[in-house]
């Protein structure tokens, strides 16, 4: 018997006990100890029945992810599950805490399950770019109903243990130590006689319309693949005996497995996970955090506000007068009552975080006590200057000072306090107490403890932090620089706003970089513009149609026509930008020329790596996966292709490197390659490999 399998007998109940930390992943040695375990108990005259549960704080969470992309080594999963269905004994599974993916695929091969009340059971591998693999598309229909089935495997969603229940996926909910539970139940089924009830003999699901749903669910997807084939994998359960079932959903796996978008959607998974993680900081503790101060209650502030009231914060926001004080309260509580209203908070805590969480005052000897202050005022040196004297003279020593900027020097901010080792940037996205991106942006002189204490507030507040050093735009804003160039040039050159736009969905982005630009509003980029007009280069190409769509007063959305004309609920292309597109290429000179929707799509993603690359190459980013992070949680690029850098590994850097080149040609003040990237190519290595030195 292995180490991570224990094996011991309870009267007539053998018990199988996983023990592979943290979560019992379904490693080789574990699928080994399991099959072991069962030949024991099979072999013992005096043992009836097997009962499985997981050691700590998880039944077990799937298949060990870890082992994906290497050899697959026998026993594989499906044996493991078919193995324990078939036994002769009375198999039990006890569940606690989460039972996902192949974890609830070893359950649903027991013929009786038992879930403590907190647990939570789910198949989840559309999150990985794949489908459950080890009968959990053939078994789970035959207990739910394809519907449920189709449901659970498609979003991929945690069912708590009540559902569970009414679904029939559990039978049995008690509280209490998992394997005593579990032992109690095995020994009550074989006092009362209780068959074996493998799930594969039950009757196969009744069928309902394949083709529409298996069209629905790609549509929702946006080019995402393996969720649709999960209804494909459901059908198979409803029209195929179940072995052939079985196998025909191993196939569909095993394809799945061979995919970019699995590549991608696992590197999305452990980044995630990396991203928080900087050896510089591994032995620093972060500053306590209660209260917090947020200067400013405008569309940022007020999220800032909200965000950190629904972690339990306490909040004190000061805002410029009363009137501008009544209308941040008013954003904040309209946020809360969101919050309400989708069920995330309860009345009392909702009413809690207003009338005694929240503070919100017009002077800045409020902010005394707070242990960091998030300023979120106008974007203008001067204002934000004059803020952080106030801080500087009001706020007790040890608070951390941060700004909520996008583009000005932090560096700068900091030199203007007596106190610049406990000044960052904590970059929050809008609406902030909805997006999940956090850039924790790191001026000269910061101590790692002040930037451990950014780390944990953002923890706290459920966001991804990822660090980032100080540059015009930090990491995320600059690289949107940068791929909105590309478009605007393409535009130039003889593509659409809308073909462009089209081209990008259908790489999987939720919307294209004109619509977002409708849905941020024109004006912002328009008052960079004429803010960098001074100082830019002259060989620098600036599209002048965007501004004079300004010029007309289109601001995109909040004034109902931008790229697009938005009216009774309908959105289709403004006529006007076409018209001024053409009139610019006139005088230019250019002859617009046409671009594929794969064109479109190089273009835009080489603009993005190349930025990327140079953000990492000057140390702005301390490695890929940073990047790639960002753009997934904060810019809507789509998880799949695992971000831009994972993106350009899959692609090869060096067909990346060649096509920055190609267009070097036509245009060398843009596109110049980033030395990071030539040097990948040169050394034969890829992003991921950085990635992964890093990691050591
Ligand atoms: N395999 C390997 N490692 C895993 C893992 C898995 N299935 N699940 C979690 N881990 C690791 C994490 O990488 C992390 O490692 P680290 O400490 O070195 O960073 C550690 O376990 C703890 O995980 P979290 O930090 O995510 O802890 P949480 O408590 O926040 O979440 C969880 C726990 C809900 C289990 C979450 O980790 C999770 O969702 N895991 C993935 C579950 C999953 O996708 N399972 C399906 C696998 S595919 C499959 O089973 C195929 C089959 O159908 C054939
Ligand atoms: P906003 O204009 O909506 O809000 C600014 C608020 O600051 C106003 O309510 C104003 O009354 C208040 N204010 C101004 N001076 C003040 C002072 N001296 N003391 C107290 N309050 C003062 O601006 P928004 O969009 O919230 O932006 C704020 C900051 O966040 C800017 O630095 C911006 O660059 C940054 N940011 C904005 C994002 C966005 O999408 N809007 C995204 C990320 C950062």
């Amino acid at each position: 018997m292995t180490d991570v399998v224990a094996y011991e007998t309870h009267g007539a109940v053998a018990v199988l006990r996983l023990q592979n930390p943290p979560v019992n992943a379904l490693s080789h040695a574990v699928r080994q100890g399991v099959m072991a375990g069962m030949d024991r108990a099979e072999a013992d005259p005096d043992v009836r029945a097997v009962l499985i549960v997981g050691a700590g704080r998880a039944f077990i969470a799937g298949a060990d992810i870890k082992e994906f992309g290497k050899a697959p080594l026998e026993p594989h999963l499906p044996d493991v599950c078919n193995r324990i269905e078939a036994s002769p004994l009375l198999v039990v599974a006890s569940m606690h805490g989460v039972s996902l993916g192949g974890g609830l695929e070893v359950a649903l091969s027991a013929h009786y399950r038992v879930a403590q009340p907190e647990a939570r059971v789910g198949l989840p591998e559309v999150h990985l770019g794949l489908i459950p693999g080890a009968g959990g598309t053939q078994r789970l229909p035959r207990l739910t109903g394809a519907g449920p089935a189709i449901d659970i495997i498609t979003s991929g969603r945690h069912v708590g243990a009540p559902e569970a229940g009414q679904l029939h996926i559990i039978d049995r909910i008690e509280a209490g130590d998992p394997q005593t539970v579990g032992l109690a139940y095995a020994q009550a089924l074989l006092d009362s006689g209780a068959a074996r009830r493998p799930v594969s003999e039950m009757a196969a699901p009744a069928p309902v319309d394949w083709d529409a749903t298996y069209a629905k669910v790609l549509r929702k997807g946006r080019g995402q693949i393996s969720p649709a084939q999960a209804v494909r994998a459901v059908q198979a359960s409803a029209e195929l005996p179940f072995a052939q079932g079985l196998a025909e959903e191993r196939r569909m796996f095993r394809d799945l497995m061979q995919t970019d978008q699995r590549q991608g959607m696992i590197h999305a998974f452990f980044s995630e996970r990396a991203v928080s993680n900087l050896p510089e900081l591994k032995d620093v503790a972060p500053r306590s955090v209660e209260a917090i101060g947020v200067i400013g209650g405008g569309t940022m502030g007020a999220g800032i506000a909200t965000s950190a009231l629904l972690a339990g914060l306490h909040v004190v926001l000061v805002e410029r007068g009363q009137t501008a004080a009544d209308a941040a309260r008013a954003r904040i509580a309209d946020n809360l009552e969101g919050a309400l209203a989708r069920g995330k908070i309860t009345q009392e805590q909702h009413d809690g975080m207003l009338r005694q969480a929240l503070v919100v005052a017009t002077d800045y000897a409020a902010l005394s006590d707070v242990d960091v202050v998030i300023e979120a005022v106008f974007e203008d040196m001067a204002v934000k200057e004059a803020v952080f004297a106030e801080l500087d003279a009001v706020c007790k020593p040890g608070a951390v000072l941060a700004t909520n900027t996008s583009y000005l020097d932090i560096n700068e901010i900091a030199a203007k306090t007596s106190r610049p080792a406990d000044v960052i940037g904590l970059h929050f996205f809008s609406p902030a107490h909805v997006m999940k991106l956090l850039e924790v942006v790191v001026p000269d002189q910061a101590t790692p403890q002040v930037v451990a204490t950014g780390f944990a507030l953002g923890k706290r507040m459920g966001k991804v932090a990822v660090r980032s050093g100080v540059c015009d735009g930090f990491i995320g804003n600059r690289i949107m620089r940068a791929y909105r160039t590309a478009a605007d040039h393409m535009v130039l050159e003889g593509a659409t706003p809308f073909e462009i736009d089209d081209a990008l969905t259908a790489f999987g982005f939720a919307m294209g970089p004109f619509a977002v630009s409708d849905l941020a509003g024109l004006d912002i980029a328009w008052a960079m513009r004429k803010r960098l007009a001074s100082t830019r280069d002259p060989a620098e190409r600036v599209g002048r149609y965007p501004d004079a769509l300004c010029e007309a007063g289109h601001f995109g959305r909040k004034t109902g026509r931008g790229f697009y004309v938005y009216e009774n609920g309908a959105v289709v292309p403004n006529p006007e930008v076409m018209e001024r597109v053409t009139a610019e290429r006139t005088e230019r000179g250019i002859t617009p020329r046409s671009f594929s929707p794969e064109d479109i799509q190089r273009r835009y993603m080489a603009a993005m790596v190349n930025e990327a690359a140079k953000i990492v190459g000057e140390g702005i980013a301390r490695r890929p996966l940073d990047v790639d992070m960002v753009l997934l949680f904060g810019y809507g690029f789509p998880r799949y292709h695992g971000g831009p850098l994972k993106w350009a590994d899959l692609q090869g850097v060096g067909s990346v490197l060649a096509d920055i080149e190609t267009y070097a040609q036509e245009d060398d003040f843009f596109w110049r390659p980033a030395p990071l990237l030539k040097q990948l190519v040169a050394d034969g290595r890829s992003f991921d490999d950085l990635n992964k030195a890093a990691q050591t």
